[in-house]
Order: structure tokens, then sequence, then C-alpha cells
């Protein structure tokens, strides 16, 4: 896949299977993440944290449950992995616009390897300032000052990864200037 295949094959996977992904292909995954660009070079003020099997990645979910009280969500949908990003600066737009560059390589990066992926921020955020984020530092082992701020799911999935001709965005307006 070139560069314009990956971005048009890319899509939101919510059903992953059992199947693990391998080692090697989240190596891969997160060293597309260290090739994003970063505001100011500022790289000392983000961490990857990668839960690397479904195992790993039920520890999350168990704590996405606890901390929004439904027994049954399941905002990573059985991924076979999470790639958590902190930040030290989470209340800057920077450190959310440095997240979303590293998160959109992983994507992109897991689509190129026939992976599933997802943008999962939401129960990242949710966990803000309560219980459970103490406790996703801990499972993480977060280094002292970083705080979770996003994550990319990515997992073998069903879903057809080839690139579709038209973007599902018919909405957001262009202009070109000359
Ligand atoms: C910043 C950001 C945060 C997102 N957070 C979530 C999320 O928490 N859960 C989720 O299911 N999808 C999340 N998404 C995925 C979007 O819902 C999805 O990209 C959008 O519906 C377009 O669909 P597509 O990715 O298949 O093109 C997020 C996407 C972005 C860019």
């Amino acid at each position: 896949m070139n560069t314009f295949e990956a971005i048009a094959a890319r899509v939101s996977v919510r059903d992953f299977s059992d199947a693990p992904v391998e080692r090697e292909k989240l190596e891969q995954i997160v060293q597309a993440a260290l090739f994003a660009p970063v505001g100011m070079k500022r790289y000392d003020s983000l961490h990857l944290s990668v839960l690397s099997t479904h195992a790993a990645v039920a520890k999350f979910t168990a704590l996405a449950r606890e901390q929004c009280g439904d027994p049954a969500a399941d905002p990573v949908h059985n991924a076979g992995a999470l790639i958590i990003v902190s930040g030290k600066r989470p209340d800057e737009h920077t450190e959310y616009a440095n997240a979303g560059c590293m998160i959109e390589n992983m994507l992109l990066a897991a689509t190129e390897l026939e992976l599933g992926s997802l943008y999962v921020q939401g129960a990242v955020r949710a966990m803000r300032g309560t219980a459970q984020e103490a406790k996703l530092r801990a499972l993480l082992n977060l280094p002292e000052g970083f705080t979770p701020i996003g994550s990319a799911a990515v997992g073998y999935c069903s879903e057809q990864l080839s690139p579709r001709t038209a973007p599902k965005n018919d909405v957001t307006k262009v202009d070109y200037i000359d």
C-alpha cells in the first residue's frame, strides 16, 4: 500500500477478533508513532504505553467499565492491543495535537499491516481526575508527571481494509484561494 491507499483504506473498526497481534507488528506501529511530527520537538513531554495482549487490554476495559458504571461497556471493542499516549501538558492544545499525530500515524501503520484500528479518546478522557485514572497510571506504570490523553486500538478484524474511492466525509467544505 502506498500512503494514499493506506489513508483511503483506514476505517474505524469496532469489532476486533480474538487473534493476538504479533509483537513485531506492534513494534512497527509504535515506530510509526515515533516518526510523527511533535510541536517544538517536545518529544520529552510524550509517553507511549503498549497494552500488547487481549489480557492486558481487558484490564483497561475493566477500568473503563468501573469508571462509567456500565459492566458491559467495551470502548476498545475487544482490540488485541491498545497503545496509550500520555502527555506532560494535558491541558495544552499542542499536547492533544501531538497525540493526534502519533495516533493517526499508528492507525495508518496498522492499516498497512492489515490490522484494524480505532482512535479511542473518549474512555481515556473520561478517566481524567477519577479513581480509575490513578489505577490506569498504576497499570501502565506511568512515569511521574504524565497523564493519559488518547489511544490507538489495533487488532485483527473481518472488516475489508481496501482503499475506498470516496471519503465518508462529504460535508466538510473546502475553499481554494488563488
Ligand atoms: C480525536 C478523535 C477521537 C476519537 N475518539 C473515539 C472514541 O473514543 N471512540 C470511538 O469509537 N471512536 C472515536 N473516534 C473515531 C471517530 O468516531 C471516527 O474516526 C469517525 O466516526 C469517522 O469514521 P472513520 O474513522 O471510519 O473514518 C475518534 C476520532 C478522533 C479523530
